[in-house]
C-alpha cells in the first residue's frame, strides 16, 4: 500500500493515466551566490486532476519549489514544463494562492475577485465577468457579500474570497501555498472539504504545499515528503482512499496508517514537519 510511486506502466489508477501537466527534471535552486543551497534536484510529474501535496520541515525549500513552478523564480539547474512548454515566467494557466489571504482592504469583495481580469484584459472586460465573479462567490458560500469590504470578513472569508480571485482566471493548475494554515482547525477542514469540491469539478491539477500530514492525506492522491534543507523529494505516498474524501474518512484505522506512515518518514528525515 505505502510504496513509491510504481514506474507508469504499472499504474492503474484513473488519473495516473491522464495527460500530463507539470514536469518537472532536475529542477534545483540555490541562493546568495551558490552560497545557500534552497532546493536539490527534484522530479515531478503532475497529471491533469490530479490532487497531490508536499510536506517538510520548514525551510526545505517548499515556498522556493511553488515559486520556480509558477514562473516566479528562476531556477538554478534543471526545466519546468507546463502543458508542454517551457515555464519562463508568470503563465495565465497558473493560479496561484498564498498563507495570507492579501486581499486590498480599499477595494469591495466583488472587486478584489475581478482584480486579476481587470489587470489583464481592463477595467472592461472585468466588468463582463460580474456574473461569473458573483457565481464564484455563490460556490464559496459568499453569496450577498459582494459589496463588503475585507475589514468586515473573518479570516475563512477572506481566504475564500482569495479562492475566487485565484479560480476567476480559470487556471488550469492551482498552486497552494500554505493557504488555510491561518484559520482555526474547523475553518480549515471546511475549505478543504471545498477545495476538493472546486478541484473535483473543474478537473483541476492541484499541488498544495502543507505543514498538516492529516491535510495532506486527506487531499490527495499523492503526497510528497520532502528531506530538511537542501530539500528534496524522500518519498512519494499514494493515498488509495476513494472519492470525494470527507471528514469522517479522517477517523478510519487506514487514514491513521497513512499518517503514521508519513510522520515516521519525517521523523527519520531528521525533522518533525
Ligand atoms: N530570496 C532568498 N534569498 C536567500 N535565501 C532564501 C531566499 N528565499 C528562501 N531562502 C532560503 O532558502 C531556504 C528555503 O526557503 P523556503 O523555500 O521559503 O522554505 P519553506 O517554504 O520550505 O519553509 C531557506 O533556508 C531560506 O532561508
Ligand atoms: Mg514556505
Amino acid at each position: 500500500m505505502m510504496q513509491n510511486a510504481k514506474p507508469l506502466a504499472e499504474q492503474t489508477v484513473g488519473h495516473h493515466l491522464a495527460r500530463p501537466v507539470y514536469q518537472l527534471r532536475n529542477v534545483s535552486k540555490s541562493y546568495a551566490f551558490g552560497k545557500i543551497r534552497a532546493l536539490d534536484p527534484v522530479d515531478l510529474d503532475l497529471r491533469e486532476g490530479s490532487f497531490s501535496s508536499v510536506i517538510g520541515p520548514s525551510g526545505c525549500g517548499k515556498s522556493t519549489l511553488l515559486k520556480i513552478m509558477a514562473g516566479v523564480t528562476p531556477p538554478s539547474g534543471g526545466s519546468v514544463i507546463l502543458d508542454g512548454k517551457p515555464v519562463l515566467g508568470a503563465r495565465r494557466e497558473i493560479g496561484m494562492m498564498y498563507q495570507q489571504a492579501t486581499l486590498f482592504p480599499w477595494m469591495t469583495v466583488l472587486d478584489n475577485v475581478l482584480l486579476p481580469i481587470s489587470i489583464r484584459d481592463g477595467k472592461a472586460a472585468a466588468k463582463a465577468r460580474h456574473n461569473d465573479a458573483q457565481a464564484l462567490l455563490e460556490l464559496v458560500g459568499l453569496k450577498g457579500f459582494e459589496k463588503v469590504y475585507p475589514r468586515q470578513l473573518s479570516g475563512g472569508m477572506a481566504q475564500r474570497t482569495s479562492i475566487c480571485r485565484m479560480l476567476i482566471t480559470e487556471p488550469q493548475v492551482l498552486l497552494l501555498d500554505e493557504p488555510f494554515s491561518a484559520l482555526d482547525e474547523l475553518a480549515r477542514d471546511f475549505m478543504n472539504i471545498e477545495l476538493q469540491r472546486i478541484c473535483l469539478s473543474q478537473n483541476a491539477t492541484a499541488f498544495l504545499i502543507t505543514h498538516s500530514i492529516p491535510e495532506a492525506v486527506l487531499l490527495s492522491d499523492d503526497v510528497y515528503i520532502m528531506s530538511p534543507r537542501p530539500g528534496t523529494f524522500l518519498e512519494v505516498v499514494r493515498i488509495e482512499l476513494p472519492r470525494p474524501r470527507t471528514l469522517e474518512m479522517m477517523t478510519t484505522a487506514t487514514f491513521g496508517e497513512y499518517v503514521r506512515y508519513i510522520r515516521s518518514r519525517l521523523d527519520e528525515g531528521g525533522v518533525t514537519a
